[in-house]
């Protein structure tokens, strides 16, 4: 298979759990390289359906090593409760997982600061998953964070954790909030810390080997695009590198051993939290969670939806390197009349085809549609291309152009078996 990078296209929750085990047939390593427990991908093997939040989606595939790389935020206690939640329903994780020593830990002054700063942002508010992911991606810059290879040596945690904890609890006052226990904190991490020692290694070394035997690595990105750091809507964006890059500084394989990207996206947008959304309309929202669809898989909160953004996938096929997109959600649009795709922006007389940074300047930016007739056929058991029907193809023909990539995947429902390769 040769080895891929997997990024979201989008504003996060493309579908890329599933595409992820859909590619691990073919994969030998699958790696996780930023982000932590704010995603959440979902993968339906045989009606049965697994949320992923830390854990490779590969881990469902027999005999896949999966790897947390150097780049991954942990929330410990949550990954001991995600590998009990995966064996209670069967799937090996023992043997399979592999955990970087040099991942950082979130720890629970990181949640608590999430929260409050958001309380502080009123409506200015992101919109986080309160995970802590952004003060532990913030303490690990400031050089003051804990690494795995520190939460499996109780005494070196703890010393530290003290300091931590002291010097938070103020902070957290500051805030109005309680201050933590050392002692609880201190407990409850040795334990989850001892639990978990048997799967922390260096990665990085393990990486190395896989590809010197020639083995193929997928790189399973959490996010999207645009919830990237640098190249998405800052600042609400979450807080490490989704695009193609964070694969590399997340897992310590370098960029000349990188054979693709394959970039997902669905058929249509959805976002969930604050921050622009050029194309949100309510009309395809509400026809959307009126079929139970989008709806959080972490947080539960509905998506905000809108048209396809042909600007926003094309600026992620550029700073990404997309060679190749799987288009996922598409039975989505099976009952519609009429299916609209932005082409530009305009703001006044002004017209953009690529997204602009200056995010006041993108909140106004209307969308320039063009539009695309309905299939209204249901496409969730077509098996080849040559079962969509002509219109569905050519809206997906449409699409992959504007966005200046190869169609490679079209996937037409949650299950394996529902994914036409083009
Ligand atoms: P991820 O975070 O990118 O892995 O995506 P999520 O799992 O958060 O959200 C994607 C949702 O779309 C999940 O509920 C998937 O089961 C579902 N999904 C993925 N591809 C398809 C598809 O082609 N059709 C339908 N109906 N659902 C899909
Ligand atoms: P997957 O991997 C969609 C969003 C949050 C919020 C912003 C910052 O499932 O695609 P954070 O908790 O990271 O500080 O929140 O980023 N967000 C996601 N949105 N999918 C995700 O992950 C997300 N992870 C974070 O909603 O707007
Ligand atoms: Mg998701």
């Amino acid at each position: 298979m040769a080895n891929t990078i997997l990024v979201g296209a989008q504003w996060g929750d493309e579908g890329k759990g599933k595409i992820i085990d859909v590619l691990t047939e073919e994969a030998d390593v699958v790696v996780r390289t930023q982000g932590g427990n704010n995603a959440g991908h979902t993968v339906f093997v045989k009606k049965q359906k697994y949320v992923l939040h830390l854990i490779p989606s590969g881990i469902l595939r027999r005999n896949k090593r999966c790897v947390i790389g150097n780049g991954v935020v942990i929330d410990p206690i949550s990954l001991v409760e995600e590998i009990e939640g995966l064996r209670k329903l069967g799937v090996k994780v023992d043997g399979n997982l592999f955990v970087s020593e040099t991942a950082h830990v979130v720890l629970p002054y990181h949640r608590e600061l999430d929260a409050q700063r958001e309380v502080l942002k009123g409506k200015d508010r992101i919109g986080t998953t309160k995970r802590g992911i952004g003060p532990a991606y913030g303490d690990k810059a400031a050089r003051v964070g804990l690494r795995m290879i520190d939460l499996i040596q109780p005494e070196r945690f703890s010393a530290q954790l003290r300091t931590r904890i002291r010097e938070n609890n103020e902070v957290l006052k500051a805030f109005g909030a309680r201050p933590l226990s050392f002692e609880k904190v201190n407990r409850a991490y040795l334990e989850a810390g001892r639990y978990l020692k048997r799967f922390v290694t260096n990665t990085v070394v393990l990486l190395h080997e896989a590809l010197l035997r020639g083995e193929d690595i997928l790189f399973e990105g959490a996010q999207g695009t645009f919830l990237d750091i640098d190249h998405g809507t800052y600042p609400f964006v979450t807080s490490s590198n989704t695009t193609a890059g964070g694969a590399c500084t997340g897992s310590g394989v370098p960029p000349h051993r990188m054979d693709r990207v394959v970039g997902v996206m669905k058929a249509y947008t959805t976002r969930v939290g604050e921050g622009p959304l050029p194309t949100e309309d309510a009309e395809i929202g509400d026809m959307l969670h009126a079929m139970g669809r989008e709806f959080g898989a972490t947080t539960g909160r509905p998506r905000r939806c809108g048209w396809f953004d042909s600007v926003a996938t094309r600026h992620a096929a550029m700073v990404n390197g997309i060679d190749e997109i799987a288009v996922t959600n598409i039975d989505g649009l099976d009952a519609l009349e009429t299916i609209k795709v932005c082409v530009a922006y305009r703001d006044g007389r002004k017209q953009y085809d690529y997204m602009p940074n200056d995010i006041e300047l993108l909140s106004r930016c209307r969308p320039v549609y063009a539009e695309f007739p309905g299939w209204k056929t249901p496409t969730h058991k077509a098996k080849r291309w040559k079962d969509l029907p002509p219109k569905c193809r050519a809206y997906l023909k449409a699409i992959a152009e504007l966005s200046c990539a190869r169609l490679f995947i079209a996937s037409v429902g949650p299950g394996r078996e529902q994914t036409i390769f083009v």
